[in-house]
């Protein structure tokens, strides 16, 4: 019998939350955000699926988009962050990416270049979050130097991105997003601004392109309480099995350096998935799994290859129970709450050990 640790991808929660983002969104084209390995999901089954569904993808940089072509997707694919060297642009041309210009010496390389044909160009902005994008008073100059440029193709795309919009009360994304406005007032050309959190709570955001990515994976940037949280459906669900239970006597630690003390007779079970396999080693103590569908608790520090588990309120736990470290019936940002982090970066950071396994329901 095969190790039963593996990622679980349930590819009609993946449609089901494109219809949730189109719902939102009626107005808007749809691109889809499959950067990172599709947020660790697995770039090649994930963007397989979305190309028919969505109007574009993206991704990080032009690697992501070679491996995207290499898998024979044909769909329009943004390259977020632009070049990171001339030499690129031939390639962008050559597989008919589109770029993201957001600095000087991006727009130089490609005032200068000679490609076999034009590129679509993303006009980056930065109205406020101050890590990429064209400061407010060189917009328009850029602008007609796009324009004038034989290499791009005519009328450039004006995205920003936004620092903050998950917090619903704060006032950065309405700043932002009048700043992104007034830039672009004077300019035509299609507009870009709405990640995920803007896509559900911001709908003056949406504009021409939403770029979600996280919530088509099925996970919230918001609160799991916000009406548009609970429409959608994750996509990964992360198992493995109980593989050993043993019973522990008050005052008997468990695993390395002794983190978990037993406080009253308890049952341990060890389930075979460790941070070799993607779960976080910072999970402290009290971290919830569900075995067989029921909560329990994280007991002892996280090993590479394996977890133990209290299952003393569990009676009926037994080996081969299945075990959800995040997923269906647990949301990953709830665990991600309990090690400090959020869920993009558990995900994210699934490796190439963790198979794959493809349901659609
Ligand atoms: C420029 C840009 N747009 C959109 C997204 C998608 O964000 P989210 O996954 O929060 O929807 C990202 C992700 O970091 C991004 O960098």
């Amino acid at each position: 019998m095969a190790r039963p640790s593996h990622a679980r991808l349930d590819l009609c929660a993946l449609r089901h939350n494109v219809d949730v983002a189109r719902s939102l969104a009626p107005d808007s084209r749809l691109m889809a955000v499959v950067k990172a390995n599709a947020y660790g999901h697995g770039a090649a089954v994930i963007a397989s699926e979305l190309a028919p569904l969505v109007d574009a993808l993206a991704v990080a940089c032009i690697e992501e988009a070679i491996a995207l072509r290499d898998h024979g997707i044909v769909a329009p694919v943004l390259l977020l962050q632009g070049v990171f060297e001339e030499a690129e642009l031939s390639m962008a041309a050559q597989l008919d990416l589109w770029v993201t210009i957001a600095n000087e010496q991006q727009l130089c390389w490609l005032e200068q270049a000679r490609l076999v044909q034009p590129l679509q160009c993303w006009l980056k902005l930065d109205t406020g979050m101050h890590r990429l994008g064209v400061p407010p008073g060189d917009v328009a100059a850029f602008y007609r130097r796009l324009q004038a440029c034989k290499q791009a193709r005519p009328e450039p795309v004006l995205c920003t991105h936004f620092a903050a919009a998950d917090d619903l009360q704060g006032e950065q994304t309405g700043a932002q997003l009048a700043e992104f406005e007034r830039l672009c007032a004077e300019l035509p050309g299609a507009r870009s601004a709405a990640n995920s959190a803007a896509v559900m709570a911001w709908p003056a955001s949406h504009c021409d392109w939403i770029r979600p990515g996280y919530m088509l994976y099925g996970n919230s940037p918001l609160p799991a309480s916000h009406p548009n949280s609970v429409k959608l459906h994750p996509v990964m669900t992360l198992v493995s099995a109980v593989t050993g239970l043993r019973d522990v006597a008050v005052g008997e630690a468990v695993g390395y350096g002794a983190t978990w003390v037993a406080r009253r007779p308890s049952r341990i079970a060890t389930v075979t998935i460790g941070y070799g396999d993607g779960y976080p080693r910072q999970a402290p103590n009290g971290t919830p799994v569900l075995v067989a569908g029921e909560r329990a608790a994280l007991a002892g520090r996280v090993s590479m290859d394996m977890i133990t588990v209290d299952v003393t309120d569990l009676p009926s736990a037994a080996i081969g129970d299945e075990v959800t470290l995040w997923g269906a019936g647990l949301p990953v940002d709830e665990v991600a709450r309990h090690v400090q982090t959020i869920g993009y970066e558990l995900t994210t950071r699934m490796p190439a050990r963790t198979p794959r396994i493809v349901t659609v329901a």
